[in-house]
């Protein structure tokens, strides 16, 4: 039996890998490698430790890498029938998981939970399925195993079926729905969720919001089964009454922070300096900006942002021209038409502002839609004003960078329902995300703020934004999950 287990003593499962390939004009693959807090987590543990990452092939460049066999020690990619993946991943994940961890639908209308919903489910099981059979495949005798999201919850109970000798566990990096929220899922669907998640040994959030969010809807769900109660000063644990494996499930929190070492080397690079200078330029001499960079998500709230904004030109006129919005919206999940109905929206406002505000030296809005994170960077470092205010955000970790690269200082506008309101809400100016009129207040009180307070905040902003580096906040993982 032991002799057909894998060789990976630790491994890692999430839907986009640490690279992805592109085919060039001359049929060549091109790879780009991508960055984040698993990324330096499993440099931080180093090649000896034998960790293998199983990932989803995503476009086309990816299917031609794993169908020509090239690839990367320690990555091992799935090419999963594209239409099961685009059911599974546009479907369930970013349709029904996403808007239901963000509270995203128009109730009146949506969700509806009909029968292609139904045939929808059953690519996001056999892509789950996928997922189980690869990690089984691959994995040692009791090694661990490091399941990433809401694209994989139904992973850690198929793979217990499959591996009972594994020590599994699952990372949310979302926030997790209320319970009357989670009840709109159909009951046998919610439920098949919640015993997913609960096949593992344990699972972790970014606050005790959200793993707090989970535990209430696991109380409910099955409470002949499920008993929730806590385990220690640190996590809680879910009991499994019916005698089947695990016999709990630890619940645990682990605040992924930003990673100052790298953000403060990197945003010191001559190309954000040069992007500083075009950025200054755009801007005009002298003026305060109010920076955003989000990708363009439905819960980030570009466009209620750019509605303060317009709020604040309108009750403090005193600002106009001496201020500008540095909007970046980058672009994501353009498959859904949704998303993209959404991006236009947000050009629309800006251009709305632009035309009704705008003066011959002035562009109040300043809107970039094509991603570059050297540009981030110099926003990051020149802002005067961060705006962060989603309507619901897992963590956020611009609110995180920015005040660790910021060059004299920025307020952070944060809204509190996102995950590093917990941590650095003390320190920020807070802001209702829905209210346009509150947060045009918040605005002019960050713009206004002294130097000396916006400094001396920013400092404590940064001391609690990188508490928890990305490669430790992986260890921290591995290691309560092996304990
Ligand atoms: C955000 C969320 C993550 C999620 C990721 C997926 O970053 O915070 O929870 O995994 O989006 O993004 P993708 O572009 O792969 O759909």
């Amino acid at each position: 039996m032991a002799s057909t287990h894998g060789a990976h003593g630790i491994l890692v499962a999430s839907n986009r890998g640490p690279i992805t390939y592109q085919t060039q004009d001359d049929g060549s693959l091109h790879a780009k490698r991508g960055g984040g807090g698993l990324v330096s987590g499993l440099s931080a543990i180093g090649p000896d430790a034998d960790a293998l990452w199983v990932c989803a092939a995503l476009g086309d460049g990816d299917r031609e890498a794993v169908r020509r066999g090239v690839g990367e020690d320690g990555v091992r990619m799935l090419d999963i029938d594209a239409e099961v993946h685009a059911d599974a991943y546009n479907g369930i994940a970013n349709s029904v998981l996403w808007f239901v961890h963000h509270m995203l639908y128009q109730t009146p209308l949506e969700p509806v939970f009909d029968a292609e919903f139904r045939r929808q489910w059953d690519a996001y099981r056999a892509y789950n399925r996928a997922f189980a059979e690869a990690l089984a495949e691959e994995a040692a005798e009791g090694a661990s195993v490091l399941v990433q999201d809401y694209h994989l919850c139904l992973v850690p109970g198929l793979l217990r079926a499959l591996r009972p000798d594994l020590r599994i566990g699952h990372f949310s990096h979302t926030p997790w729905a209320p319970v009357d929220y989670f009840r709109m899922l159909p009951d046998d669907i919610r439920a098949e969720l919640l015993d997913g998640m609960l096949g593992a040994d344990r699972l972790a959030f970014l606050t005790w919001r959200w793993a707090t969010a989970f535990l209430d809807c696991a109380a409910e769900i099955d409470p002949e089964r499920y008993r929730v109660t806590p385990a220690s000063e640190a996590s809680r644990s879910v009991e499994h009454l019916d005698g089947a494996a695990p016999a709990r499930t630890l619940v645990g929190v682990h605040g992924l922070g930003a990673d100052a070492e790298f953000l403060r080397a990197r945003s010191h690079e001559a190309d954000v300096e040069e992007r500083i200078v075009a950025l200054r330029e755009e801007i005009g001499e002298g003026r305060r900006t109010i920076v955003r960079v989000d990708r363009t998500e439905l819960s980030k709230n570009i466009v209620r942002g750019m509605l303060a904004y317009r709020q604040l030109l309108d009750d403090h006129p005193e600002w106009r021209e001496r201020v500008v919005h540095v909007a970046f919206a980058y672009p994501s999940r353009q498959d859904l038409a949704i998303y993209r109905d959404y991006t236009a929206e947000v050009q629309r406002v800006a251009d709305e502002i632009n035309s009704s505000y705008g003066t011959p030296g002035w562009t109040p809005v300043v809107l970039h839609v094509k991603d570059d994170f050297a540009r981030s960077l110099a926003a990051y470092r020149l802002a005067d004003v961060a705006l962060v205010n989603p309507i619901r955000d897992g963590m956020n970790l611009v609110a995180k960078e920015v005040p660790v690269v910021s060059d004299e200082g920025c307020v952070l506008v944060l809204s509190r329902e996102a995950g590093a309101y917990e941590e650095l809400g003390e320190d920020a100016v807070s802001v209702n995300p829905y209210d346009v009129v509150g947060t045009a207040r918040a605005l002019h009180e960050a713009l206004a703020m002294q130097p000396g307070e916006r400094a001396e905040r920013t400092k404590r902003l940064a001391a609690a934004a990188t508490a928890l580096p990305p490669a430790q906040w992986f260890l921290d993982q591995l290691h309560a999950l092996e304990a």
